[in-house]
Parts: C-alpha cells; sequence; structure tokens
C-alpha cells in the first residue's frame, strides 16, 4: 500500500503580531521557546501568555533529562502549546504534548503508554526541521548515549505557522547547518523505497529551491542568503512533508551516534556522511534510484549527470565546509561501536535505505569519512 498524509494545518504570516492575532488566546495556552527569541515574541497579545524557556533546564539538543524536568514543571492547566524555536524546541514540545506515567526514557522504551495531553501549533524559526509537519520527535537518552526517535500520529502538530521574516536574522552557520538538513530530507525521502509519486514533488520542489538558492549565495556572497529566506523556509516545510511521509534513511541513522557521543549538531552530522552514504549507493548499485536523483541533478545544476553528485558535494561545501570526523576528536576504535549501535536502534530509518547497508557497509562509510 501506498499513502500520503498531510494532517496539520500550514498557514503563513508575514510578522509574529498578525500570527499571534490569529489566535484565540486561553489562560490554557503556553508559550515554549529559546531566550534569544523572546525578543522577537515581544506583541501585546503575548505579554500575559506564560512561557518556557528551554534553556533553562539545559542547553544544546534535546535530552530525555531535560524533557522530563521540564515535564514536571508544566502546568497542569495548559491545552495548547504553541512552539517558537528551531528543530530541538520543536522535538520538545512534542514530547511535551504526551502524557505518560514515567520517565521519557520509560516512554520510548516501550514501558509506559502514553496519550495526547495537549495541542500543538509550531513556529519554525530555521529553515531545516521540517518538523512542523511530521509525527516524529527526537531525544537523546542520556543512560543509553544515542539519539531515539518516536514516530506517532499523536505527534502531529495541529498547525505549522511559516513567517519568513523571523528566519532572515539567522547567523549564517544555523542557516547553512539547518538548510543542509532539509536539503538531506528531501534526498533521503526521494530515494526512499516508500516514496510515492505525491511524496517525490515535495521532494523535487524541496531540493530545487535549495540547490538554486545556494547557487545564488555561493555567486553572491555567503550573507545574501536571507535574500532567497522565504524560499529557504518554504523548502525546508516541502521537505518535512516530504520525509513525514517517505521517511529520512542511513544518512540519518549513521549520524545519530555522532550526535549523541559528540554532541555535534544534527544538520552538520548529517552533511559529514552525505556524501559517503551516496557513494556507498552508487558503489553497491550503479544503475538504482540513485540514477533518478542523478538526473533531476543534472538538470538543477546544469552539468552532465555523471558528474552531477560531484556538482552537488562541491555546492555543499561552499555552503558549509566538510571537515573529517577526525577533527571532532572521535577515535578510530569507536567506529564499530557506532556501527553496531546504529543497527540495534535505527532500523525505523534503515528500513528506507534505497539499498540495503551490512555492518561492513556502515563501517566502511565511517572509515572513509575518518580521515578525509
Ligand atoms: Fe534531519
Amino acid at each position: 500500500m501506498k499513502e500520503f498524509v498531510l494532517r496539520t494545518k500550514i498557514t503563513q504570516f508575514s510578522t509574529v503580531e498578525e500570527f499571534a492575532q490569529s489566535l484565540e488566546l486561553t489562560g490554557q495556552d503556553l508559550i515554549l521557546t529559546s531566550q534569544f527569541l523572546t525578543a522577537s515574541l515581544q506583541v501585546p497579545q503575548f505579554s500575559d501568555v506564560p512561557r518556557m524557556i528551554a534553556e533553562d533546564y539545559g542547553r544544546g539538543e534535546p535530552t530525555d533529562r531535560q524533557i522530563d524536568a521540564m515535564r514536571r514543571d508544566l502546568p497542569q492547566n495548559v491545552r495548547r502549546l504553541i512552539a517558537v524555536g528551531g528543530g530541538t524546541i520543536i522535538d520538545i514540545a512534542k514530547f511535551l504534548t504526551l502524557d505518560y506515567p514515567g520517565t521519557l526514557d520509560d516512554c520510548l522504551s516501550g514501558n509506559d503508554e502514553f496519550t495526547q495531553g495537549r495541542e500543538l501549533i509550531v513556529v519554525p524559526t530555521t529553515c531545516g526541521t521540517g518538523s512542523e509537519v511530521t509525527n516524529v520527535a527526537i531525544t537523546e537518552l542520556t543512560k543509553r548515549k544515542t539519539k531515539k526517535g518516536l514516530a506517532d500520529d499523536r505527534l502531529y502538530p495541529a498547525q505549522a505557522v511559516l513567517i519568513p521574516q523571523l528566519i532572515r536574522s539567522l547567523p549564517y552557520q544555523v542557516f547553512a547547518t539547518s538548510s543542509i538538513d532539509a536539503l538531506i530530507h528531501a534526498v533521503e525521502s526521494f530515494l526512499s523505497p516508500q516514496a510515492t509519486v505525491y511524496s517525490q514533488l515535495f521532494s523535487t520542489a524541496a531540493i530545487r529551491l535549495i540547490l538554486s538558492g545556494y547557487q545564488k549565495t555561493a555567486a553572491n556572497g555567503k550573507e545574501s542568503w536571507c535574500e532567497q529566506a522565504e524560499d529557504f523556509l518554504l523548502a525546508s516545510n516541502y521537505a518535512g512533508i516530504a520525509f513525514g511521509n517517505a521517511g529520512c534513511a542511513a544518512v540519518h541513522a549513521l549520524s545519530y551516534p555522532l550526535g549523541g557521543v559528540y554532541h555535534i549538531p544534527h544538520g552538520e552530522a548529517n552533511q559529514l556522511l552525505f556524501e559517503a552514504v551516496c557513494r556507498k549507493y552508487e558503489q553497491l548499485e550503479p544503475e538504482g534510484r540513485l540514477t533518478d536523483l542523478k538526473h533531476l541533478l543534472s538538470e538543477i545544476l546544469q552539468v552532465p549527470a555523471d558528474q552531477s553528485l560531484d556538482a552537488l558535494f562541491t555546492l555543499m561545501n561552499t555552503i558549509l565546509k566538510r571537515r573529517p570526523l577526525c577533527e571532532y576528536g572521535i577515535r578510530r576504535d569507536e567506529l564499530e561501536g557506532f556501527a553496531d549501535s546504529v543497527i540495534e536502534g535505527q532500523q525505523r530509518l534503515l528500513k528506507n535505505n534505497c539499498v540495503p547497508l551490512s555492518k561492513a557497509d556502515m563501517l566502511a562509510i565511517y572509515e572513509s569519512i575518518y580521515n578525509q
């Protein structure tokens, strides 16, 4: 069976104030955001709405301990969360919509049943996550030193709110890592065996928008990216719709130990693996699904199909230079353990690989990017 689902209402506003005016706010609302975004939310409508600031509970990407502490402080009467932020904020908010008796670790281990306790409105403030339209949330499990995703229809946000004005002021590094994440969502969902003609419409549109934005950025200078802010935000949303249906795959799976153990930011960790995973697919199945991707890239980047992957990785490297794993302090003798943890914990993603990868293949991928 093939299906395509889009459960989240998608809205676009010019300003935060216009968005705030559209909400029928009650005493049961709560805003979840980051400290640095609070200035953007200073509109009269939000002045009485209680807030939780994620950094008060922990820095960096979400952990189960941080989310458990926030659950303890979440006022009992809250029935609607308004999450304003990047992937970290959105993932925390998704977990906070759920009710369960024990810890998040218990819940994700399948020991506790959960129910949906509150509704979620999401305002993404980066151009990468796509999480505003998916039913997936991801957290680090501190004791296990890895990341784990939960995919469940109760995690779909009720509403996704796109406000391009909010992302124009992103620091370049955040733009680069988040848009690369979106590009990888688009490519992994394009290649996925779960892809449908509908999901591929969104994957393809996202790839086109991001690569043409990168070409303009490469030609006009780094800071010119914000002239394409709306396109990058839309592309991220398209890619979210695509991977929400067709899934992400080996790039995301293999990057999780790098995020979980070495806290490499999600988009950057994905870029470390992206080229090596594509090259492995190419080596194992030269005439497989990758051929369709090469033809699409060839058309967008205006190069012959057999040079299109080279052109893609060269362009991505101008946006964010990929560094070898050894520069992050990773030891070579850890790589086999990474492959084992991926096989043990990331089957949700590995089932979407366009070519099955063995443990030896995964180890070869890590080895190939260790020194170069
Ligand atoms: Fe991602």
